[in-house]
C-alpha cells in the first residue's frame, strides 16, 4: 500500500479545534481536512441520515490516498463509527472517532465524580458518552445536556452576539442546575471549544472546562506510536489541504479564524 495523508473530518468548522492540537503534537505528517459545511448540521440528524453521509465523507478521504481517517465529530463518531468499522472498511484502512479517547481519562479532572457534557442532539440520545465513562470509570455520575442552538452560532460566525451569550448563559445554567457537584464540564462537540470565551464567562471557578483537541492528539500520538504498521502508511512532508462541500471561498474565511492561520480550500462536490 502507498503511503498517503492523515484524513480528518468534520461536518463543518468544529473540527479544526482538534486539527489544531493534532497538527501541533504532530507536525511532521500530511494532513486533509474534510468538512462537510453543504449538510451541517448533523446533530439533530437521524441515525440513518449521519451514518450515510460519514461514511460518503470518510470514503472521499480514503479516495484521496488517506489510510488513516479520524472522524473529528462527536456526533459522527457516536452514530456512525461503529458501523463504518465493523462493515465498510477497505483493507488496509483505519478510522477512529473522539470519544472513547476523550472519556478514557477524564476521571483526572473530577474530584466530586460528577461531570457534565455539553453535546449535540444526536450525541446525548446516543448515550455514547454515558455508555464509555462508565466502562472506564463505573463511579462516575454523568449529567448531560444538549445544546442544539451552539453549532449553528459557530457555523454562522454568530459567536460574539447577545444571543450567542443569552442561549449560552441558559444552556449552562440548565445543566449546572441539574447537580451542584459538578466540577467538570466537557465541550463534546468538536464546535464549542470555538464558544469557549462565552463559555467561560457562566461557568464558575471551580468547574474545569475540558476541551477535547489535546486528548484526541495525545491519544493519536500514543495510537501511531502503538501501532507502527498504521504509522508507516502516513507520509510525511508536513503538508495540509482543506475541502469543503460548501463554498470554499467561506470556508476560507472562517477557517481562517478558527485554525489560527491563513489556509487555501477547494470545493469538494459531494
Ligand atoms: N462537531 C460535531 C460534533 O462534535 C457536530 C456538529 C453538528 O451538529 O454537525 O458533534
Amino acid at each position: 500500500m502507498e503511503q498517503g495523508p492523515i484524513g480528518i473530518f468534520d461536518s463543518g468548522y468544529g473540527g479544526l479545534t482538534i486539527f489544531r492540537e493534532i497538527k501541533n503534537a504532530l507536525p511532521a505528517y500530511d494532513y486533509i481536512y474534510l468538512g462537510d459545511n453543504a449538510r451541517v448540521p448533523y446533530g439533530p440528524r437521524s441515525f440513518e441520515t449521519v451514518y450515510t453521509y460519514t461514511k460518503e465523507c470518510v470514503f472521499e478521504l480514503f479516495e484521496m490516498g488517506c489510510n488513516l481517517v479520524v472522524i473529528a465529530c462527536n456526533t459522527a463518531s457516536a452514530k456512525a463509527l461503529r458501523t463504518i468499522q465493523q462493515r465498510d472498511l477497505p483493507p488496509g484502512k483505519k478510522v477512529l472517532g473522539v470519544i472513547r479517547p476523550t472519556t478514557e481519562t477524564l476521571n483526572n479532572f473530577t474530584q466530586s465524580g460528577e461531570i457534565g457534557i455539553l453535546a449535540t442532539l444526536g450525541t446525548v440520545r446516543s448515550d455514547s458518552y454515558k455508555i464509555e465513562i462508565n466502562k472506564f470509570h463505573p463511579h462516575v455520575q454523568v449529567y448531560q445536556h444538549a445544546c442544539p442552538l451552539w453549532v449553528p452560532l459557530v457555523e454562522n460566525n454568530e459567536i460574539n452576539t447577545p444571543e450567542a451569550e443569552y442561549i449560552i448563559a441558559q444552556d449552562l445554567r440548565e445543566l449546572l442546575s441539574k447537580s451542584a457537584n459538578i466540577d467538570a464540564l466537557v465541550l463534546a462537540c468538536t464546535h464549542y471549544p470555538l464558544l469557549s470565551p462565552v463559555i467561560e464567562r457562566y461557568v464558575p471557578n471551580h468547574v474545569r472546562i475540558v476541551a477535547q483537541g489535546p486528548l484526541i492528539a495525545s491519544s493519536l500520538t500514543n495510537y501511531l506510536y502503538r501501532h507502527t504498521e498504521i504509522e508507516r502508511l502516513c507520509s510525511k512532508n508536513g503538508t495540509m489541504r482543506f475541502f469543503t462541500t460548501d463554498n470554499q471561498r467561506d470556508f476560507q474565511e472562517k477557517a481562517a479564524l478558527y485554525f489560527g492561520e491563513e489556509i487555501e480550500a477547494s470545493y469538494l462536490k459531494m
